[in-house]
This record gives structure tokens, C-alpha cells and sequence, in this order.
């Protein structure tokens, strides 16, 4: 029994929403599929804030060149540029829909966060940002009627048709079988792949469906060896990794070792606020010297009430494990955050495959290079959101949808799951081998073991995992240097030859690219 709608969203966090939305408002029905409920996302999550260039003191150049230096050699300049000027508009515009972010006196307030210039961080009640903003989306989104949320649906796989995507095949929640849906166009959204890892700050649902299904649709993956740590996760034996926001550090946090001192002018001048990667090996390294598996945020020279005002659910969660952060020293150490890499796009959305766009984690679009500028995320999925939403109503409207798919089924047993055995043995062996340090040993075990895996029969959701997995392995030993998020012990220096992205295509060996961009993006 198949469907027809004219375009398909998959993923409901900021950048599905607000591509569902430039849809809608241009006139196109919309279908969404999500595989949890619509309030379930990565963006949700989201604590620190959202940067943007409002202030007073501030512009686009500056941020523009805080994000290119994060990036350490590999951004896009138009992908930054237009995130960064185009940002303030559609910023402007969530807070016309009703977000509500902080402030001072009616004045918006900005907080600081690593390797920014600027406090230039926007945040909602405190540090439940993300949660606000996909408020603000749901409620927008309600408002057209032509947008038909479908909660708890998996998708499975994209349809593909002369090299055409036209449709998916996803688990119908009610049927529970699986059911195809044709459309004009696609657009993925499905957030990043953070869950691949032991300790992440990530909700479980995190597992990257979206590049794997993309990759075995035959698109392009480019830059997956880029996984950022975030160096603060609370580490509480039987707790999960809880984010403990940068912008508890960007307000004055410090971090300490087992024996108290405070450790990070060793590594860099920038201290506590250095580039992620930085401080995430920086605290590997100290947890190594005083031989504990922690290290210690101290956020005692604030007070309870500012505290308590500003990180209102943070103070929350570490009081319900006991910890007052007003007094406490919070035991934290890094965890996953955020992929880098993902499905090659240009800056509309498109992907290497026709009628397939895609925007926000689980895509490369050259905007974060080899490491992403804190607080970047939330504007990405936003600006990138709109613009895939509306490259696809501009490219496609007239696109003739099919009605019939004869296409093989499902890859393995039709399982919304990842197998509790596959998650267990890719996430640590990820952690161990393909973690904050590599080295070609590592990853090389690391392969074998997930090619292992991946020979047996899965179900669709383990496969796509352990595909994730092997998609960073292979980049990771692929890349002889060390740069951004991707650190080697046996390459430790960034490397010129080297500042090229990795791209993946199934079937073939990996193969390098100087530019992210490609060439359907002359087309616009
Ligand atoms: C944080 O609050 O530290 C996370 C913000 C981000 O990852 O951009």
C-alpha cells in the first residue's frame, strides 16, 4: 500500500522542522517521518546556545574567521559565509515565531563559549536552548496544515529509481510492516552518529541512520574521520554522560586534576576556553598523569544563585546525583558529540544524488571543516534547513512522483533496533580504537572487527551502525595526519597535503577531494 506526498522530511529536530516549514510556506505538502516522537532530536538536547552575530560588538567577519579557524584549514569560505550572514536573519525570525531567548532589561543576552571572539551565544531558560527552539518550530509547524507529522515511523531505506531518490521505505508503526512513500523530493535530516561511541553526549536515537541509508543509496559521504569530544560530560559511575554546557567554562568554570590543580595553562593560552579537541586531549593526558579516568569542573567562584539561574537543569541533574554545583567539583571527562563529517551537500541541500537534499549533522557542507566552532550547530540546521527546504520546492515542485517501487526489500530482518550485542561491541570498540587518540594499530584493529560484524545477518538498523562505524574507521586510517577533531599519535602534525576531505562512495576505495563543494551546485 504505498503513499504519495509531495515531499518527504526525515527527521524532526531544528533543521527538518525549519525545511518543513520554507516547504509548506511555498505551497507543498509535506510528509515527516520520525522515529520517535516529533520532540525527540539531537536539537532537544541542545544546552550552550545558538551563536549569532547580534551584538553590538560584533560581525560577520569576526565570527566568519572564529569558524574557518576552528575548522583548521578545512571549512568551505562560502559554506561559513553564508552561515554566518545568513544566520541573523533566520535568527531574527525564530524569535518573531516566539523563541524565547534569555534576557537583560528586554536587551538579548550573549554568553562565551570556546574559540569564539565575541560572546556572541544566544541561550533559552538557561541552558535548554535547543528545547526552546524546537518548541518554537513544532508550534510554527502546527500552524500549516499542509504538514503531516508521522511520529514512531523508522525509515529503512531510500528509494532510488534511475538514479533518482523518489521516495523511502519506512516501518508503518500501525501496519508494522514496512511501507513505501513516493515523493518529489527527499530531504534527510536525521542528525548525526554521536551514539557510536561509549561515552556520548548524545540521546540514544543519535545512531546515523541517515548516512548509512544515504551511503547505500549511493550518495556520497565525505569527512567522517571529523568526530568532535566534548571535553566536559558529567562521569558519574551508572550516570549517563549528562553535557555539562561549555558555557559553564565560557561564565568562569575552571578544570582541575585528581589532586586539584588546575592544569590547562599547560597546554594552551587560551586555558579552559581552548578549541574542544584541545582541551577534550588535554584532559586524556592529565587523566593519564595522575592515573584516574577524571578530571574536575569547578564552578565554585560563582554563585549558588547565579548558578542556579543560569544553568537551571544542569544544576538540577547534578543534584539529583547528588552534586551542588555551587560547592562541588563536578567529576567530568570527554564524551562524542558531534560528527563533522556526513552526507555531501552543497549549499542548498543537495546531495550527489538527485532529488535528495539533506541538511544540519548529517550532513558536510564544508561549514565546520575538521572541528566545529561551539554553538554553530543550532544556527547550521537553520540556516541549511530553510535552504534545502526551498532549493527542493524550487528544484523539484514540477518533478513527476512515481507510484510503484520494485526495488529488494529491506537489507536484512525488518528490526527498528540495533541489536544490544552490535551496540555493545562497535560502541567500545569505537571508544577504544577510533576514539580522542588513534593510531593505524588501533584503527586497523578496529576495521577488522567491525568488518566482522558487518558479515553477519543484521537487521537493517545494525547494519546501518556498524556501516557508520566502519565509514570513520576507514577515514580515520585513510588520513596520515592529524588535524581538528582527528588526532593520530603516529601523525601527530597537521599535514598540507592532507587538507583535502575524504570521500566515500559504495563500492569504491576512499578517494580525496580539495574542495567539499561539487558541481551541481553551479546549477542555482
Ligand atoms: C555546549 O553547551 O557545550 C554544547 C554546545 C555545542 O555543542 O555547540
Amino acid at each position: 500500500m504505498a503513499q504519495v506526498t509531495d515531499f518527504v522530511v526525515i527527521g524532526s529536530g531544528i533543521a527538518g522542522l525549519r525545511a518543513s516549514i520554507a516547504l509548506a510556506s511555498a505551497g507543498a505538502e509535506v510528509t515527516v517521518l520520525t522515529k520517535s516522537k516529533a520532540s525527540d532530536s539531537n536539537t532537544e538536547w541542545a544546552q550552550g546556545g545558538v551563536a549569532v552575530v547580534l551584538s553590538d560588538d560584533d560581525n560577520a567577519g569576526l565570527h566568519e574567521g572564529d569558524t574557518l579557524e576552528a575548522g583548521a584549514g578545512l571549512c568551505d569560505p562560502r559554506a561559513v559565509e553564508t552561515l554566518v550572514t545568513e544566520g541573523t536573519r533566520y535568527i531574527k525570525e525564530l524569535i518573531e515565531w516566539g523563541t524565547e531567548f534569555d534576557r537583560e532589561g528586554g536587551r538579548l543576552v550573549f554568553t562565551q563559549e570556546a574559540a569564539h571572539s565575541r560572546r556572541r551565544i544566544l541561550h533559552a531558560h538557561g541552558d535548554s536552548t535547543g528545547k526552546e527552539i524546537v518548541r518554537a518550530l513544532i508550534a510554527r509547524a502546527r500552524q500549516e496544515s499542509s504538514i503531516r507529522l508521522l511520529p514512531f515511523a523508522d525509515t529503512e531505506k531510500l528509494l532510488v529509481r534511475d538514479g533518482r531518490c523518489v521516495g523511502v521505505r519506512y516501518a508503518d508503526p500501525i501496519l508494522k510492516a514496512p511501507r513505501d512513500i513516493f515523493a518529489k523530493a527527499v530531504i534527510l535530516c536525521t542528525g548525526g552518529a554521536g551514539q557510536l561511541y561509549l561515552h556520548s553526549t548524545n540521546p540514544s536515537g543519535a545512531t546515523g541512520d541517515g548516512i548509512a541509508m544515504a551511503y547505500f543509496a549511493g550518495a556520497e559521504i565525505a569527512d567522517m574521520e571529523f568526530v568532535q569530544f566534548h571535553p566536559t560530560a558529567l562521569n558519574l559511575e551508572n550516570a549517563p554522560r549528562f553535557l555539562l554546557s561549555e558555557a559553564m567554562r565560557g561564565e568562569g568554570g575552571v578544570l582541575r586534576n585528581a589532586r586539584g590543580k588546575r592544569f590547562m595553562a599547560d597546554y594552551d593560552e587560551r586555558l579552559e576556553l581552548a578549541p574542544r579537541d584541545i582541551v577534550s586531549r588535554s584532559i586524556v593526558s592529565e587523566m593519564r598523569k595522575t592515573g584516574t579516568r577524571t578530571v574536575y569542573l569547578d564552578m565554585t567562584s560563582k554563585s549558588e544563585e547565579f548558578l542556579v539561574h543560569r544553568f537551571p537543569a544542569i544544576a538540577a541533574t547534578c543534584s539529583y546525583y547528588g552534586l551542588d554545583i555551587s560547592k562541588d567539583l563536578l567529576p567530568v571527562s570527554p564524551a562524542s558529540h558531534y560528527c563533522m563529517g556526513g552526507v555531501r551537500a552543497d549549499l542548498w541541500g543537495r546531495t550527489t544524488i538527485p532529488g535528495l537534499y539533506a541538511a544540519g549533522e548529517v550532513t558536510c557542507t564544508g561549514v565546520h571543516g575538521a572541528n566545529r566552532l561551539a554553538s554553530n550547530s543550532l544556527l547550521e540546521g537553520l540556516v541549511f534547513g530553510a535552504r534545502a527546504g526551498e532549493a527542493a520546492f524550487r528544484d523539484d515542485s514540477e518533478a513527476e512522483v512515481v507510484t510503484s517501487f520494485s526495488g529488494a526489500s529491506a537489507a536484512g530482518p525488518l528490526d527498528a533496533r540495533v541489536s544490544t550485542a552490535v551496540r555493545k561491541r562497535v560502541k567500545r570498540g569505537m571508544w577504544e580504537w577510533v576514539g580522542i587518540m588513534r593510531d593505524g594499530e588501533s584503527l586497523t584493529r578496529a576495521l577488522s572487527e567491525f568488518e566482522q560484524i558487518a558479515s553477519a545477518n543484521l537487521s537493517n538498523a545494525s547494519r546501518n551502525f556498524v556501516t557508520n562505524a566502519l565509514l570513520v574507521t576507514r577515514a580515520a586510517l585513510w588520513r596520515e595526519e592529524s588535524r581538528g577533531g582527528h588526532f593520530r599519535t603516529d601523525h601527530p602534525d597537521p599535514v598540507e597535503e592532507w587538507r583535502v576531505h575524504s570521500v566515500q562512495s559504495f563500492g569504491e576505495a576512499i578517494r580525496s577531494d580539495v574542495r567539499i563543494n561539487f558541481e551541481r551546485e553551479a546549477a542555482v
